[in-house]
């Protein structure tokens, strides 16, 4: 019996976030507090030949300036393979491994005099205020030997690796013979081009270390304690339990906080050095080069049908860039491997080293540029055959993930379209491009899927009931803005009888139990059994201290019976095991988007004005953050087909907009009212709540459902993101 779970709660933290309360890594004020800024190379490529320093060092209130002279011995700062595995350079490395056996050493800043990317850090000045630390920044002098740089995919000229497995996928498929194209066939065969996205989450990364002895406490802005923990104490060499991380309200991470990168040790090293406490908080622009980001991607995608629409052929080639050091690379082909039932399939991703900062997972990672170029092409082939993209569509549902061998764990795909497309109103029939119009705007409608697979990993939840004061539900999990504080209280008062109110969430502290980083949409289905377990236990402790059964202590006061019992508190903890090895059947999540646009033609001006999306996302344990989380997906996937651009200057390759002014990303008034439909039911094969993350699954397909409805009003297709003004005037070029 769920009382608690599938109510529309509002945020249980919401009072603190909107009053100030909630404090974030920056807001810590230690006494004696230091501030450190980063100084950014202004060249892509080059060698330092010396940094004077004589000019920033007389600005009143300088503590110190490292740079790669001095780094190294000053604060014990080491590129360790050992460390850098863990970071966001050493992710894909495995995957790259394979094609690239002799693998460039992990970078990290201020290690040497080598310029490997524009903005890269090359030096870190400490002050006792943040107006002096920046005065002093501007002061740094650099010497730079400048070396050419690129940061171009030449897909001819340049040398492209074949990475290997990644995400639990094969990176280089090939199935089927690619049919005869003499035959009876209807062919798409274009290139989709994605731009480079920056995370920019409201909260800036900033890191505040305070040493206390030989232990230090770090404050930070990150999606997972506990792998920040390893990363800070393995790069400090010290053990793990003489760290304490905690980032107990984070403003946005995205996947920029979800790897660890060098500033978070960088704080611990520095504040050890100076025997102070120090803040490195990362700026706008840093956050441009210092936290990851989206590569951009050219992914070439070949449809082969069949007169009546079946699906002979899918090839997906796609060429994404890594940085000269790091290994992550976008992996666009992922859900072409499953969404798609194609007798011959071709997916293949090509990787190649650019003068870039290391990219890093953002937002459905793969699934999400891969998306525009597929939902692309199959709204291309609809046109084709001059059928309605969602009667196309329904015919491609995917029986089970042929890829992996294995059912689905449930699929309720048809569903979506069938809800979806009921409360849009999508039309029948062909769709007639520039059919539309309404005074001087063109108006047309677009529709895409979009899949998102569905992890868990193991993770522990602590209960501390007490005599006095609010239940305690302990873990060291974050909320990114999620709702994680919020379905962890629902989850616990559901089981206990208790109102929400009775419960107090205590998160992003690694002193608390384990649980995996917020990332790849897991935290739910990891979390929530786990929180089911623990009030079980509470519950049996209870009964056993008490010696009274279980049934009779349900709608109990359990603080009474508590003080009955003599005791002053009673913990008890519940865990999750996460997916096994060797699992029967897929779990992945479902929707589909269902947008118009209007499109001003004479001003190039793009509006989206209508969002309909139906997903299938297992049990929903609160509409109201789970709606949430799928607008701003959406939201994400607006900016993306829209708007959102890291742009490089021509010669320099260097980011032109690496900040809010110049990075255009939606506001209020580009948003429409976004009507999100949950459908699924309860997916009881994954876990007992049959609960499913969904912090991803409303980005993918969003930027293609806009392409497509902006060829419905116009008859352009646009194939490069953004769809910006201009492109719109040129006629889609
Ligand atoms: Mo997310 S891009 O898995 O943090």
């Amino acid at each position: 019996m769920l009382k608690q779970i599938g109510i529309a709660q509002n945020r249980v933290d919401g009072p603190m976030k909107v009053t100030g309360e909630a404090a974030y890594a920056a807001d810590r004020r230690p006494g004696g507090q230091l501030y450190a800024l980063a100084v950014r190379s202004p060249v892509a490529a080059g060698t330092i030949t010396r940094i004077e320093t004589a000019a920033a060092k007389s600005v009143a209130g300088i503590v110190a300036i490292y740079t790669h002279a001095n780094a190294p011995a000053a604060l014990d700062w080491h590129a360790d393979p050992a460390v850098m595995a863990l970071s966001g350079e050493g992710l894909g490395r495995q995957a790259l491994e394979a094609a690239e056996p002799e693998a460039p050493p992990p970078y990290l800043p201020m290690t040497g005099p080598d310029i490997v990317f524009a903005g890269q850090w090359i030096a870190v000045v400490v002050a006792t205020s943040l107006e002096a630390a920046r005065e002093a920044s501007l002061l740094v002098k650099p010497i730079i030997e400048p070396h050419e740089a690129s940061v171009e995919i030449d897909a001819r000229n340049d040398r492209f690796l074949e990475p290997g497995f990644f995400f639990a996928a094969d990176m280089q498929v090939q199935r089927g013979a690619w049919p005869d194209t003499a035959a009876k066939q209807q062919i798409v065969s274009e290139t989709y081009r994605t731009p480079m996205q920056n995370h920019h989450p409201m909260e800036p990364s900033a890191t505040v270390a305070v040493w206390d002895g030989d232990a230090v406490t770090v404050f930070d802005s990150t999606q997972g304690v506990m792998a920040t923990r390893e990363y800070v104490a393995r790069s400090l060499k010290l053990p793990l339990d003489k760290v304490r991380v905690i980032s107990a309200f984070v403003g946005g991470g995205f996947g920029g906080k979800n790897q660890t990168w060098p500033h978070q040790a960088l704080a611990a090293h520095i504040a050890r050095a100076l025997g102070r406490p120090v803040r490195l908080q990362l700026t706008r622009a840093d956050m441009a080069v210092a936290s990851g980001h989206r590569s951009q991607t050219e992914q070439d995608v070949a449809l082969q049908a069949a007169s009546d629409g079946s699906l002979t052929a899918l090839r997906h080639v796609s060429r994404v860039p890594t940085s000269l050091h790091g290994n992550f690379f976008e992996p666009s082909g992922l859900n072409s491997l499953m969404l798609y039932e194609a007798a011959a399939l071709g997916v293949r991703h090509h990787v190649v080293r650019k003068a870039f900062a290391t990219p890093t997972p953002f937002r459905a990672p793969g699934e999400t540029p891969g998306s525009f170029a597929v939902e692309s092409a199959v709204d291309e082939l609809a046109h084709a055959l001059a059928q309605n993209p969602l009667d196309l569509r329904q015919r491609y549902i995917p029986s089970r993930d042929h890829y992996h061998d294995r059912d689905w764990s449930s699929n309720n795909l048809l569903e979506c379209y069938r809800r979806g497309a009921e409360a849009f109103g999508w039309p029948e029939g062909v769709i007639v491009p520039r059919a539309r119009r309404d005074g001087h705007e063109l108006i047309g409608v677009g529709m895409a899927t979009t899949a998102y697979p569905a992890p868990a990993l193991p993770a522990i939840v602590r209960l501390r009931l007490r005599v006095e004061g609010k239940l305690q539900v302990e873990t060291s999990a974050t909320d990114i803005g999620t709702g994680m504080y919020t379905i962890l209280a629902q989850t616990v008062a559901d089981e206990l009888s208790l109102p929400v109110e009775a419960i107090e969430v205590r998160l992003g502290d690694s002193n608390f139990p384990h649980a995996p980083t917020a990332g790849r949409s897991k935290s739910t289905a990891s979390l929530l059994p786990a929180a089911q377990h623990a009030a079980r236990a509470l519950l049996q402790r209870l009964a056993a201290a008490v010696r009274e059964p279980l049934s009779e202590l349900s709608n109990v006061a359990l603080q009474d019976r508590l003080k009955a019992a003599g005791l002053a508190e009673l913990e008890a903890e519940g865990s999750s095991t996460g997916l096994q090895v060797g699992q029967q059947v897929s779990f992945y999540s479902f929707g589909a988007h269902f947008i118009e646009v209007r499109v001003d033609e004479a001003l190039g001006r793009v509006s989206v004005t209508r969002v309909v999306s139906a997903l299938d996302c297992g049990r929903i344990v609160n509409p109201k953050t789970a709606t949430s989380q799928i607008r701003g997906g959406i939201i994400f996937g607006i900016g993306m087909a829209l708007m959102e651009d890291a742009a490089f200057h021509p010669t320099r390759a260097r980011m032109i907009n690496d900040n809010l002014a110049d990075y255009a990303i939606p506001v209020n008034a580009d948003i429409p009212e976004i009507d999100v439909i949950f459908v699924g039911e309860p997916d009881n094969r994954f876990n007992e709540l049959g609960v499913r993350g969904l912090g991803e699954i409303g980005v993918p397909g969003t930027a293609a459902a806009i392409a497509n409805a902006v060829f419905a009003a116009t008859g352009q297709r646009v194939r490069n993101l953004p769809i910006t003004p201009s492109a719109i005037v040129r006629g889609g070029e």
